[in-house]
């Protein structure tokens, strides 16, 4: 006999088709934060500006802004921080505020729905506080319309009672810092960059300053770690501070469950070469991404849609978690017409050119024989 039907369940609510940077669960090299990060991000958070490394050129100039800002007694210019994910964007702002002196309130653009919501949060603000919003290029444009008085004349416009008796208020705010983070710089709008006292363009960690990153880490953590193991690891860290630290984290259990704990250089190289990870610190998909690129589009250029469907990844995700490292280390470069495979990046394949042009030519001579259109 059949078995009773079990009610149906309702359909779970329409997911938007591109998953929010936060539900990615990204591999060890992503540069992209991950749910198992939270808590060790947090403690391994420099608090202020000496300790956060690298960046030599924004702490320069934040450290003259911070200390005119203070001497004069008013609050700091509004400051936008935009580049790849993991690079220390969130916690600039939080030692900017924390030098300062200032409380710090911490939103996103998702997550300020209605504009209504946006002014509720600036009239709660003291006076010198900094609000950091972070994603601003999600921001939607009622919510950004209320921001650009809220950042010039610190004033915002509400609507009091309903109907006929609505009448418009302008509500004087406290003077407070904007901090906006981005990865997208190019899609913060005009009007919102230019009410920006300044934008910082932040840039990878070159090895010195995440030796540096990984040695503070080691030590909040209190793990045992040489020289060579951290070099071992900075190497392989992608520029990034947030996968040096995730790094740190996957090879200390290694060392505690196969060596003796100590972190040398040869137990950095077995655990990370047991995640695939290669000397430049590259991962799987890397190479499936520059492998497409040589084998199935002769070495470019390839659309990003072309290139992500290839490898049945996101566009976004290319763009923001592969992409960036790959062109900062002159593997892959963008053109107007889509990516294309340097001459270095072919030798870190190891694939011949000329051989790889020929395959890829011969694959689409078989594509267009079977498909129509
Ligand atoms: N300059 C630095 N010195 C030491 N640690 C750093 C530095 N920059 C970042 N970190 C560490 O890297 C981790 C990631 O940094 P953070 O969250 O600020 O990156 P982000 O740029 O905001 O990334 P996302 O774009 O994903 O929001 C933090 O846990 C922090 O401890
Ligand atoms: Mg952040």
């Amino acid at each position: 006999m059949a078995e009773p039907r079990a009610p149906r369940t309702p359909k779970p609510p329409k997911q938007p088709s591109k998953p929010a940077p936060e539900a990615v669960r990204p591999g060890p090299l992503s540069p992209a934060a991950d749910i198992e990060d939270a808590p060790l991000e947090t403690s391994l958070r420099p608090r202020r500006l000496e300790q956060y490394f690298g960046q030599e050129r924004i702490k320069e100039s934040l450290r003259i802004s911070i200390e005119a800002a203070k001497q004069r007694g008013e609050s700091l210019d509004h400051l936008l921080f935009h580049g790849p994910p993991g690079l220390g964007k969130t916690t600039l702002a939080m030692i900017v505020a924390a030098e300062m002196g200032v409380s710090i309130r911490i939103t996103s653009g998702p997550a300020i729905e209605r504009a209504g919501d946006l002014a509720s949060l600036l009239t709660s603000l003291q006076a010198g506080d900094v609000l950091f919003i972070d994603e601003i290029h999600r921001l939607s444009l009622p919510v950004e319309e209320v921001l650009y008085p809220a950042m010039e004349d610190f004033s915002v416009d509400i609507i009091l009672g309903k109907g006929p008796k609505a009448r418009d208020v302008r509500l004087k705010l406290n003077r407070f810092t904007l901090v906006g983070a981005t990865t997208r710089f190019a899609l913060v709008s005009q009007p919102l960059r230019d009410r920006f006292g300044s934008a910082y363009r932040m840039d990878f960690y070159d090895e010195a300053a995440l030796t540096q990153i990984i040695n503070r880490s080691a030590d909040v953590l209190a793990c045992r770690i040489t020289p060579d193991g951290v070099a071992g690891i900075a190497r392989r860290s992608r520029g990034t501070a947030r996968v040096a630290n995730r790094l740190l984290r996957r090879v200390r259990d290694y060392a505690e469950v196969r060596a003796d704990g100590v972190i040398t250089g040869e137990v950095a190289a077995a655990a990370l070469g047991r995640m695939q990870i290669d000397d430049l610190g590259l991962d799987q998909m890397d190479r499936d991404l520059m492998t497409a690129l040589a084998e199935r589009f002769g070495g470019g250029p390839a659309g990003l849609e072309t290139l992500a469907a290839a490898i049945s990844e996101e566009g976004d995700t290319i763009m923001d978690v592969y992409e960036p490292y790959l062109l900062k280390i002159g593997f892959i470069q963008r053109t107007p017409r889509g990516r294309i495979l340097t001459r270095l990046g072919y030798e870190h394949l190891g694939i011949d050119a000329h051989t790889a042009t020929a395959r890829s030519a011969q694959a689409s001579f078989f594509a267009n024989e079977t498909v129509e259109d």
